[in-house]
Protein backbone atom coordinates (compact mmCIF):
# COMPACT_ATOMS: atom_id res chain seq x y z
CA UNK A 1 0.00 0.00 0.00
CA UNK A 2 1.34 3.39 -0.71
CA UNK A 3 2.58 5.51 1.84
CA UNK A 4 0.61 8.04 0.68
CA UNK A 5 -2.74 6.90 0.19
CA UNK A 6 -5.25 8.84 1.91
CA UNK A 7 -8.21 6.66 2.49
CA UNK A 8 -10.20 9.10 4.16
CA UNK A 9 -9.75 11.88 1.64
CA UNK A 10 -9.79 14.63 4.37
CA UNK A 11 -9.82 18.37 3.05
CA UNK A 12 -6.42 19.57 4.07
CA UNK A 13 -4.94 22.70 4.14
CA UNK A 14 -4.04 23.07 0.70
CA UNK A 15 -7.45 22.11 -0.58
CA UNK A 16 -8.82 25.71 1.47
CA UNK A 17 -6.03 27.51 -0.06
CA UNK A 18 -7.01 26.54 -3.87
CA UNK A 19 -10.52 27.03 -2.79
CA UNK A 20 -9.60 30.70 -2.57
CA UNK A 21 -7.38 30.96 -5.35
CA UNK A 22 -10.45 29.57 -7.60
CA UNK A 23 -13.13 31.69 -6.08
CA UNK A 24 -14.98 28.93 -4.34
CA UNK A 25 -16.07 29.82 -0.73
CA UNK A 26 -15.74 27.88 1.94
CA UNK A 27 -18.58 26.21 4.01
CA UNK A 28 -17.96 25.71 7.79
CA UNK A 29 -20.12 25.02 10.53
CA UNK A 30 -19.26 24.26 14.31
CA UNK A 31 -19.81 20.77 15.63
CA UNK A 32 -19.71 19.28 18.87
CA UNK A 33 -20.47 15.61 18.81
CA UNK A 34 -20.35 12.99 16.42
CA UNK A 35 -23.73 12.37 15.58
CA UNK A 36 -23.71 16.08 14.11
CA UNK A 37 -20.42 15.71 13.07
CA UNK A 38 -21.87 13.00 10.97
CA UNK A 39 -24.32 14.49 9.22
CA UNK A 40 -22.03 17.85 8.43
CA UNK A 41 -19.90 15.68 6.44
CA UNK A 42 -22.74 13.52 4.78
CA UNK A 43 -23.84 17.23 3.63
CA UNK A 44 -20.41 18.47 1.70
CA UNK A 45 -19.63 21.07 4.52
CA UNK A 46 -15.97 21.53 4.09
CA UNK A 47 -14.93 22.42 7.73
CA UNK A 48 -15.86 21.89 11.18
CA UNK A 49 -15.17 24.04 13.94
CA UNK A 50 -15.15 22.20 17.37
CA UNK A 51 -15.68 25.65 19.40
CA UNK A 52 -15.12 26.84 22.56
CA UNK A 53 -19.16 28.17 22.01
CA UNK A 54 -19.82 24.65 22.92
CA UNK A 55 -18.93 26.22 27.09
CA UNK A 56 -22.49 28.15 26.13
CA UNK A 57 -24.61 25.86 23.70
CA UNK A 58 -23.80 22.52 25.61
CA UNK A 59 -22.39 23.48 29.02
CA UNK A 60 -25.06 26.25 29.00
CA UNK A 61 -22.25 28.93 30.50
CA UNK A 62 -22.67 33.01 29.43
CA UNK A 63 -19.12 32.97 28.14
CA UNK A 64 -16.86 30.89 26.85
CA UNK A 65 -14.54 31.09 29.71
CA UNK A 66 -15.19 27.97 31.50
CA UNK A 67 -14.31 25.93 28.77
CA UNK A 68 -10.76 23.34 29.35
CA UNK A 69 -8.69 22.11 27.16
CA UNK A 70 -9.73 18.68 28.79
CA UNK A 71 -13.12 19.67 27.17
CA UNK A 72 -11.83 20.77 23.50
CA UNK A 73 -10.37 17.12 23.46
CA UNK A 74 -13.26 15.21 24.82
CA UNK A 75 -15.39 16.87 21.86
CA UNK A 76 -12.89 17.03 18.99
CA UNK A 77 -12.53 13.10 19.67
CA UNK A 78 -16.54 12.83 19.02
CA UNK A 79 -16.55 14.97 16.65
CA UNK A 80 -13.10 13.23 14.94
CA UNK A 81 -14.62 9.93 15.14
CA UNK A 82 -17.46 10.41 12.79
CA UNK A 83 -16.15 12.64 10.17
CA UNK A 84 -14.29 11.60 6.71
CA UNK A 85 -13.77 14.46 4.48
CA UNK A 86 -14.20 17.88 6.27
CA UNK A 87 -11.47 19.23 8.20
CA UNK A 88 -11.55 19.97 11.90
CA UNK A 89 -10.28 22.67 13.37
CA UNK A 90 -10.68 22.71 17.51
CA UNK A 91 -10.06 26.22 19.55
CA UNK A 92 -7.32 26.27 21.92
CA UNK A 93 -9.70 27.46 24.94
CA UNK A 94 -9.62 30.48 27.19
CA UNK A 95 -5.78 30.49 28.61
CA UNK A 96 -4.56 27.22 27.57
CA UNK A 97 -1.76 29.22 25.08
CA UNK A 98 -0.69 31.97 27.71
CA UNK A 99 3.30 31.30 26.17
CA UNK A 100 4.11 29.72 22.94
CA UNK A 101 5.18 26.37 25.39
CA UNK A 102 2.19 25.51 26.73
CA UNK A 103 -0.01 26.68 23.10
CA UNK A 104 2.28 23.96 21.90
CA UNK A 105 1.39 21.44 24.74
CA UNK A 106 -2.14 21.95 24.16
CA UNK A 107 -2.35 21.94 20.87
CA UNK A 108 -0.81 18.05 20.64
CA UNK A 109 -3.47 17.17 22.86
CA UNK A 110 -5.95 18.60 20.31
CA UNK A 111 -4.35 16.73 17.60
CA UNK A 112 -3.10 13.62 19.06
CA UNK A 113 -6.08 12.92 21.30
CA UNK A 114 -8.60 15.29 19.81
CA UNK A 115 -8.04 13.70 16.10
CA UNK A 116 -8.06 17.79 14.75
CA UNK A 117 -5.92 19.15 11.78
CA UNK A 118 -5.89 22.51 12.36
CA UNK A 119 -5.77 24.32 15.95
CA UNK A 120 -7.45 28.13 16.47
CA UNK A 121 -6.45 30.79 18.84
CA UNK A 122 -7.64 34.21 19.28
CA UNK A 123 -5.77 37.49 18.75
CA UNK A 124 -2.80 38.67 17.20
CA UNK A 125 -0.54 35.60 19.41
CA UNK A 126 2.51 35.72 16.89
CA UNK A 127 5.38 33.93 19.48
CA UNK A 128 2.81 30.93 19.59
CA UNK A 129 1.39 30.86 16.03
CA UNK A 130 4.77 30.52 14.79
CA UNK A 131 5.75 28.23 16.99
CA UNK A 132 3.28 25.45 16.67
CA UNK A 133 3.41 26.10 12.73
CA UNK A 134 7.40 25.18 12.94
CA UNK A 135 6.34 22.24 15.13
CA UNK A 136 3.82 20.69 11.61
CA UNK A 137 0.75 22.56 13.67
CA UNK A 138 -1.41 24.37 11.12
CA UNK A 139 -2.78 27.37 12.62
CA UNK A 140 -6.02 29.30 12.43
CA UNK A 141 -5.82 32.74 13.63
CA UNK A 142 -9.17 34.81 15.02
CA UNK A 143 -9.66 38.51 14.91
CA UNK A 144 -12.16 41.34 15.40
CA UNK A 145 -14.54 40.31 18.01
CA UNK A 146 -12.58 37.48 20.28
CA UNK A 147 -15.00 36.03 22.80
CA UNK A 148 -12.45 35.00 25.05
CA UNK A 149 -11.88 38.96 25.84
CA UNK A 150 -15.07 39.69 26.35
CA UNK A 151 -14.58 41.02 29.78
CA UNK A 152 -11.90 43.21 28.39
CA UNK A 153 -13.74 44.45 25.18
CA UNK A 154 -16.90 45.05 27.45
CA UNK A 155 -19.37 42.70 25.42
CA UNK A 156 -19.86 41.42 22.78
CA UNK A 157 -19.57 44.12 20.21
CA UNK A 158 -18.98 44.50 16.13
CA UNK A 159 -14.62 45.71 16.12
CA UNK A 160 -13.78 47.50 13.80
CA UNK A 161 -15.55 50.53 13.16
CA UNK A 162 -12.81 53.27 13.71
CA UNK A 163 -10.31 53.80 11.85
CA UNK A 164 -7.89 53.33 13.52
CA UNK A 165 -9.06 50.02 15.28
CA UNK A 166 -9.34 49.07 11.50
CA UNK A 167 -5.84 49.92 10.68
CA UNK A 168 -5.01 47.91 13.94
CA UNK A 169 -6.89 45.05 12.71
CA UNK A 170 -5.68 44.85 9.23
CA UNK A 171 -1.85 45.09 10.54
CA UNK A 172 -2.43 41.88 12.66
CA UNK A 173 -4.19 40.42 9.93
CA UNK A 174 -0.80 40.63 7.83
CA UNK A 175 0.89 39.57 10.40
CA UNK A 176 -0.72 36.69 11.35
CA UNK A 177 -0.40 35.52 7.62
CA UNK A 178 3.34 36.12 8.03
CA UNK A 179 3.70 34.05 11.39
CA UNK A 180 2.66 31.01 9.13
CA UNK A 181 -1.30 30.67 9.89
CA UNK A 182 -3.47 29.19 7.47
CA UNK A 183 -6.74 30.56 7.53
CA UNK A 184 -8.02 33.30 9.57
CA UNK A 185 -10.94 34.00 11.18
CA UNK A 186 -13.09 37.57 11.07
CA UNK A 187 -16.11 37.25 13.95
CA UNK A 188 -18.43 40.44 13.85
CA UNK A 189 -16.26 42.80 11.96
CA UNK A 190 -17.84 45.28 8.77
CA UNK A 191 -18.16 43.76 5.83
CA UNK A 192 -16.25 46.59 4.41
CA UNK A 193 -13.42 45.75 6.19
CA UNK A 194 -13.93 42.67 6.41
CA UNK A 195 -13.57 42.27 2.22
CA UNK A 196 -10.24 44.73 2.73
CA UNK A 197 -8.78 41.86 4.62
CA UNK A 198 -9.72 39.00 2.61
CA UNK A 199 -8.47 40.81 -0.49
CA UNK A 200 -5.07 41.51 1.31
CA UNK A 201 -4.45 38.27 2.37
CA UNK A 202 -3.31 35.05 0.42
CA UNK A 203 -4.62 32.78 2.99
CA UNK A 204 -8.46 32.56 3.32
CA UNK A 205 -10.69 34.01 5.36
CA UNK A 206 -13.42 32.51 7.06
CA UNK A 207 -15.55 34.90 8.68
CA UNK A 208 -18.91 35.02 11.02
CA UNK A 209 -20.76 38.40 11.16
CA UNK A 210 -18.47 40.09 7.98
CA UNK A 211 -20.32 40.33 5.36
CA UNK A 212 -20.25 38.12 2.14
CA UNK A 213 -16.95 38.72 0.51
CA UNK A 214 -14.86 36.77 3.00
CA UNK A 215 -13.77 33.03 1.32
CA UNK A 216 -16.04 31.48 3.70
CA UNK A 217 -18.07 31.69 6.46
CA UNK A 218 -19.02 29.92 9.80
CA UNK A 219 -21.94 30.05 11.96
CA UNK A 220 -22.38 28.48 15.42
CA UNK A 221 -24.40 25.26 14.51
CA UNK A 222 -26.96 25.65 17.13
CA UNK A 223 -28.04 29.35 16.01
CA UNK A 224 -28.23 28.13 12.57
CA UNK A 225 -30.57 25.39 13.88
CA UNK A 226 -32.45 27.88 15.69
CA UNK A 227 -31.99 25.52 19.19
CA UNK A 228 -29.70 27.94 21.20
CA UNK A 229 -30.52 28.98 24.51
CA UNK A 230 -31.75 32.99 23.85
CA UNK A 231 -31.64 35.32 21.05
CA UNK A 232 -30.08 34.40 18.20
CA UNK A 233 -27.27 37.20 16.45
CA UNK A 234 -28.08 39.39 14.23
CA UNK A 235 -25.64 38.03 11.83
CA UNK A 236 -27.07 34.18 12.02
CA UNK A 237 -30.07 32.83 10.34
CA UNK A 238 -32.95 30.15 11.25
CA UNK A 239 -32.05 27.84 8.18
CA UNK A 240 -34.35 25.45 9.93
CA UNK A 241 -37.19 28.34 9.13
CA UNK A 242 -37.73 26.86 5.31
CA UNK A 243 -36.35 23.63 5.71
CA UNK A 244 -38.29 20.14 6.63
CA UNK A 245 -34.93 18.32 8.59
CA UNK A 246 -32.02 18.91 9.83
CA UNK A 247 -30.04 17.60 6.47
CA UNK A 248 -32.01 20.40 4.33
CA UNK A 249 -31.13 22.84 6.83
CA UNK A 250 -27.28 21.99 6.29
CA UNK A 251 -27.44 21.58 2.79
CA UNK A 252 -29.10 24.91 1.86
CA UNK A 253 -26.70 26.32 4.46
CA UNK A 254 -23.55 24.64 2.06
CA UNK A 255 -25.30 26.09 -0.90
CA UNK A 256 -26.33 29.51 0.35
CA UNK A 257 -22.35 30.27 1.23
CA UNK A 258 -21.38 28.20 -2.02
CA UNK A 259 -23.64 30.97 -3.98
CA UNK A 260 -22.66 33.57 -1.75
CA UNK A 261 -26.38 34.02 -0.70
CA UNK A 262 -25.35 34.15 2.75
CA UNK A 263 -25.04 36.21 4.39
CA UNK A 264 -27.25 38.60 2.76
CA UNK A 265 -26.88 42.60 4.23
CA UNK A 266 -29.38 42.11 7.04
CA UNK A 267 -26.75 39.79 8.31
CA UNK A 268 -23.99 42.25 8.13
CA UNK A 269 -22.43 45.24 9.45
O1 LIG B 1 -16.18 29.02 19.24
C1 LIG B 1 -16.71 29.28 18.15
O2 LIG B 1 -17.78 28.78 17.80
C2 LIG B 1 -16.04 30.23 17.27
C3 LIG B 1 -16.81 30.79 16.12
C4 LIG B 1 -17.74 31.83 16.63
C5 LIG B 1 -15.95 31.29 15.05
O3 LIG B 1 -14.91 30.57 17.51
Amino acid sequence: MSLYANTRKTLTVSDLAAMKQAGEKISCLTAYDASFSALIDQCGIDVMLVGDSLGMVIQGHNSTIPVTIDDMVYHSRCVSSASKRALIIADLPFASYANPQQALANAARLMQQGGVQMVKLEGARLDSISHLVAQGIPVCGHLGLLPQSVNTLGGYKVQGREASQAQNMIADALKIEQAGASLLVLECVPASLAKHISQQLTIPVIGIGAGVDCDGQVLVLYDMLNISIGNRPRFSKNFMANADSIEQALSDYHQAVKNATFPASEHSY
